[in-house]
């Protein structure tokens, strides 16, 4: 089969990709939120990550973008860090404080680990400076392999991005427990299109009723 990117359209995405639209439209307003992409195995969330990337860049946004890896799920702070790293040059920028917690969260200084909530306002923080000049999309896949610290942090920064020019579009497999409280977060269900005969809620294994339905 061919595989779909970013130059492709999805075939049956129209209203996800609507809400994506809407949501980055509004991320270039400087208004960021979180939303949530859920679904069965194989049905789409990557490839409508790929899309929400390739909006925002249309849009003017720069987009930062890390997945949970089961090699690094045990290593506090692995994603945060992927995610990141971009733009930990900025930390000069913030407060000695908040610089200091997340440079030992991030494995980059020495000193007792930091409370959780520290290193959320230190991240805040750090998104808020990159995201001055222009607005700032973060990617985050396959949420429940997430380390543990990520995850707090993460779930805790979602929440927290009302009045930034900063989003967020995260993917999960429905029902696969995480410890990224999705709590308060806008969720888009992603189901089976109804181009490969869905409607209503998601079935099992839609890699394959997909590959069927395109004929491979
Ligand atoms: N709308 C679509 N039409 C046809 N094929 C699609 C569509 N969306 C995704 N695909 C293809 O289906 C396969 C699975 O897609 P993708 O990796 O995005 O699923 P996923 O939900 O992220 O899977 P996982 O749960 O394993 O992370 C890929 O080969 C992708 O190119
Ligand atoms: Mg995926």
């Amino acid at each position: 089969m061919e595989r779909f990117d970013a130059h492709h359209a999805l075939i049956g995405r129209e209203p996800e990709i609507h809400r994506l639209t809407t949501a980055i439209g509004r991320l270039a307003g400087g208004a960021g939120e979180a939303l949530l992409l859920t679904g069965e195995p194989g049905v789409g969330k990557t490839s409508l990550l790929e899309q929400a990337i390739s909006l925002a860049s249309g849009a003017g946004a720069r987009v930062f973008r890390a997945a949970g890896s089961q090699f690094e799920a045990d290593i506090s702070y692995a994603t945060l860090h992927q995610l990141l790293h971009p733009c930990l040059g900025e930390l000069l920028r913030l407060s000695p404080l908040l610089a200091g917690a997340l440079n030992v969260a991030l494995g980059r200084g020495d000193g007792a680990p930091p409370e959780p909530l520290l290193v959320a306002g230190a991240v805040l923080a750090l998104l808020r400076t990159t995201a001055e000049e222009r607005p700032l999309l973060l990617v985050i896949d396959d949420l429940p392999w997430l380390d543990r610290a990520s995850a707090l942090v993460l779930g805790m920064v979602a929440r927290r991005l009302n009045g930034l020019p900063v989003g967020m579009v995260a993917a999960c497999r429905t029902g696969e427990p995480s410890s990224f409280d999705v709590g308060g977060l806008a969720v888009v269900y992603v189901g089976v299109p109804p181009e490969y005969g869905g409607n209503g809620p998601p079935e099992a294994d839609l890699t394959e009723s997909m590959l069927s339905g395109l004929g491979h």
